[in-house]
């Protein structure tokens, strides 16, 4: 879709919306457009359950006295309540709206609403909530009728401050780009997304001047990877670890201040410890931090960012086979520790430990974020909205939850202790890979930790209930969430460039 920035003026034809503020009586545009149509919307607030709330939308189709086709009212919610992501929810729902209704162009008339952003935000987050809203992974439908597929193509944004919202909606663009990247790895089955296809995906940043690194399996056993190795053995599909670097800061700088680590299990069946069959098929997307982690690299190096990122992901498949690993076996990871796999489904966890560590010794962040689709746990404690945080580091907590908030993807933060630490003692090992009944994604991030080096502020992001959306949500469609990248682009935006 096509967005632009011009003058708000009142167009003579087509398809024009107004954002609403609630429970106020029209202003501005709104007040013009009332008075042409003698006095019907005051009426609408008033006598209507219309009151501009949001996510309320109101059409008039051949409203009288304007000659436009359409006018479409998006509620807004209180104005002294909104901020940017109440303008994006509202460009979401009008994106819906008119993809729904067949319309491919309109104009949004966005007159200055409230004191939390200034004119031009509040017009570029209304566009950018509008983008956001219109994806759909429609790659592999070859017999659509045209009602389902999405409308509209170009949107007008016309607001007084047109200039600076461009270049606002600019920068967000480049975010955008990111989500949809995002959203396109971890919608792909895992017939077409395996550690190779994904590495090749990946080297399309290549061009935005991101440098990629990726080791194959020998490489992984020369490095004595052998607890992601021991989760690929199973698969026909050899695994791959990819690195990719971004030195926004300065080329030849070598100094990393945060590293983010994303679980890349392109399908996992649960290997031995196989998994039912009921719902299956949602495990194409275990490797959606694997992909928030691509995303975001794309959106940081496609917007410059003055910062140096390391973005690495650990990349297989989990099958079960005749040479795949069994409950029981112990492996050996990169760090020297050893671990008893007791359940060959909690595999995600081996996975990250070779990569944490590789990346540690290779690059010396001083912080580390790793995103994984970790436990079905998270979803028990925390449901499908908010994604649990776990961290060694009061700051880098607080940060990452701030900016979580920010752009509504929200993060809670749970315990780490002793207590948990002791639930994955092995018997014959350094440690199991699953503790017992309760606690399983505090018992996963305490498995995590121990490959965390002293000094190293560390945050694991659980995001098992939040890579996938059964429904639409106002900027996000149901399906692949890209939950993270618009999160940790923030935190880097706000804590890491120069
Ligand atoms: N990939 C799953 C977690 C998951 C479940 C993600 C549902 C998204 C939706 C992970 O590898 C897994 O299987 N975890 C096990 C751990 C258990 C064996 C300790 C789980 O959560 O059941
Ligand atoms: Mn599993
Ligand atoms: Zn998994």
């Amino acid at each position: 879709m096509r967005i632009s920035f011009a003058a708000p003026e009142l167009p003579t034809d087509g398809v024009v919306a107004v954002l609403v503020p609630e429970d106020a009586s029209p202003t501005g545009v709104l007040a013009r457009i009332d008075e042409a149509m003698e006095g019907a919307i005051a009426r609408l607030l008033s006598e209507s359950r219309f009151k501009g709330k949001k996510g309320q939308v109101k059409e008039f189709f051949a409203p009288r006295g304007l000659s436009v086709d359409r006018l479409v009212l998006v509620g807004l919610g209180k104005a002294d309540k909104a901020g940017a992501l109440e303008f994006e929810a509202a460009g979401g729902a009008l994106a819906a709206h008119l993809n729904g209704a067949g319309v491919s162009e309109a104009s949004l008339l966005c007159d200055p609403i409230g004191t939390q952003l200034d004119a031009a935000k509040q017009a570029a987050h209304a566009a950018a909530g509008a983008r956001l809203r219109c994806y759909r992974f429609d790659k592999y439908r070859t017999k659509e009728e045209e009602e389902k597929k999405l409308s509209l193509t170009a949107l007008r944004v016309g607001t007084e401050a047109h200039e600076a919202a461009a270049s606002a909606y600019a920068e967000l663009e480049q975010v955008v780009g990111g989500v949809f990247l995002t959203r396109d790895l971890v919608s792909e089955p895992a017939n077409v997304i395996y550690p190779e296809s994904f590495v090749e995906r990946a080297r399309a940043l290549e061009k935005l001047g991101v440098k990629i690194e990726v080791l194959d399996e020998a490489q992984m056993r020369e490095r004595g990877m052998g607890a992601l190795l021991g989760v690929a053995q199973g698969s026909a599909r050899e695994p791959r670890l990819l690195v990719m670097t971004w030195n926004g800061a300065g080329e030849g700088d070598r100094d990393y201040p945060v590293a983010f680590v994303g679980k890349g299990v392109c399908f996992d069946t649960g290997g031995i410890s196989i998994k039912p069959a009921a719902n299956m098929e949602d495990m194409k997307w275990d490797m959606g931090g694997a992909g928030a982690v691509v995303g975001l690299m794309q959106a940081l190096a496609a917007r410059k960012a003055k910062v140096n990122v390391v973005g690495a992901c650990g990349l297989v498949e989990n099958m079960p086979d005749g040479n795949a690993q069994r409950p029981g076996d112990v492996v050996t990871s990169m760090s020297g520790q050893t671990i008893e796999v007791i359940n060959t489904d909690a595999e995600g966890r081996l996975v990250l430990a070779d990569v944490l560590t590789y990346v540690q010794q290779t690059y010396k962040p001083s912080r580390i974020v790793d995103l994984a689709t970790l436990t079905g746990a998270i979803m028990i404690a925390l449901g499908k909205q908010t994604a649990g945080l776990f961290s060694n580091d009061d700051e880098l907590s607080d940060a990452l939850t701030a900016a979580g908030k920010a752009v509504g993807e929200p993060l809670w933060r749970l315990p780490l202790g002793e207590d948990y630490d002791r639930m994955i003692d092995s018997d014959i090992a350094d440690m199991k890979n699953v503790g017992q009944r309760w606690a399983g994604s505090i018992t996963a991030a305490q498995f995590l930790k121990r490959f965390i080096e002293e000094g190293v502020a560390w945050a694991h992001l659980d995001i098992a209930g939040t890579t996938w959306s059964d429904k639409d949500q106002p900027t996000v469609p149901k399906g692949a969430t890209a939950f993270g990248v618009r999160l940790l682009e923030r935190y880097v935006a706000e804590h890491l460039e120069k």
